[in-house]
């Protein structure tokens, strides 16, 4: 991205030389974010990330009198987009997080306009059936629109058999740049644009291109094709240490969604009697970058909506952490990280006597 910044500094819509090479630029990015997920390169939309990606989806497919389809886990970019509109059903989820595609089935109506269901889970990592959501939306004649930020990279993503009328990626999950992302729009899906302008991005995102963070996102999305499946193995090896050594060490340990098919990298621990925050505290004095809830809202005092939707308490989900293994993780690093909880865990709930 670097040379971007200074050289190949051009406007990628000016008809100068400079301008088309970072016209070049810009549409292999397309080309290769498209393949990575199956999809053809004019069916990439750049957008400033994820969420903006997710209000696209929601705001260009429903109207002021249709109805939309989601679910109580979703991302806040898709449930406080569709807090926005005047007709919504929040479907709810098992135990594990995950939704039932019947439920999905009976909440259509007439005038159903979007089903909004993510791929994977960013609190759990569990895996929703959204092969199955598709057949339903598409037997009734309804857009679906998934949000991927979390799958790609981590599950193999096709958007031929995920079914989608819509996907939403994001770069800065893959290792790319943050402040990039883009929606995948299935060739003859009809979507109103959210910002207007110029002709950008097939008249569907107004706005002079961020070349360098499409390049950015394109090297992750070669990244990802090249080695993510061998790397997602590794990383199921190392959370399936990490849990069972918590497990085994720790009384009072349950992992959220385990039930479920979850993605390799993620884990959500439960323990009984302790608050989070101190917890993570600890663990980050120790070097450990750990999350309570999801990231977007930590900070925030209230408990997660994800583990309220999956039938927790509020203080259950108060002593709830997630933890994201990564490529720069190893088995000396999880082995240590497993150490400091115990040790964690066992002296915060020495200072909290309820607990006893
Ligand atoms: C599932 C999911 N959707 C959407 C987003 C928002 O993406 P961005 O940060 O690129 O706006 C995130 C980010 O955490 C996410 O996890």
């Amino acid at each position: 991205m670097a040379p971007l910044f200074a050289q190949t500094f051009g406007n990628a819509s000016s008809i100068h030389f400079e301008g088309q090479q970072a016209r070049a630029l810009l549409d292999d990015a397309h080309r290769k974010v498209a393949l990575m997920i199956g999809a053809r390169a004019e069916e990439i939309i750049f957008t400033s990330g994820g969420t903006e990606a997710d209000n696209l989806a929601v705001f260009g497919a429903v109207n002021a009198s249709g109805h939309l389809i989601t679910t109580s886990v979703e991302h806040p970019a898709v449930l406080q987009a569709a807090g926005m509109l005047p007709s919504v059903t929040v479907v709810p989820v098992n135990g594990n997080g995950v939704v039932d595609s019947d439920d999905i089935r009976r909440a259509i109506r007439p005038s159903t306009q979007l089903i909004s269901v993510m791929h994977v889970n960013n609190e759990l990592g569990v895996v929703q059936p959204v092969e199955e959501i598709a057949k339903i939306a598409r037997q009734a004649g309804v857009l679906f629109h998934c949000d991927g930020v979390q799958a790609v990279g981590k599950l193999p993503v096709k958007m031929a058999a995920v079914g989608a009328d819509l996907y939403t990626l994001s770069a800065h999950k893959i290792y790319g740049p943050k402040g990039i992302g883009a929606l995948y729009v299935r060739k003859g899906t009809q979507l109103r644009p959210l910002v207007y302008g110029g002709p950008h991005e097939r008249k569907m995102r107004a706005g002079t291109e961020n070349v360098p963070g499409a390049v950015g996102f394109a090297h992750a999305a070669d990244w990802v094709m090249e080695h993510s499946a061998g790397e997602m193995t590794r990383q199921q090896a190392l959370r399936v240490r990490l849990e069972e050594k918590v497990r085994a060490e720790v009384s009072g340990a349950h992992i959220n969604g385990c039930g479920a098919r979850r993605v390799a990298n993620t884990s959500n621990i439960r323990f009984d009697g302790i608050d989070s925050e101190p917890l993570l505290i600890s663990l980050d004095l120790q070097g450990f970058a750990v999350s309570s809830g999801s990231a977007c809202s930590s900070g925030a005092t209230e408990p997660s909506h994800v583990l309220l939707a999956i039938g927790l308490t509020r203080e259950q989900a108060r002593s709830s952490i997630r933890i994201s293994l990564g490529r720069r993780n190893d088995e000396e690093q999880v082995d240590a990280l497993a150490g400091a909880i115990v040790k964690s865990v066992a002296r915060l709930r020495k200072l909290a006597p309820a607990y006893a």
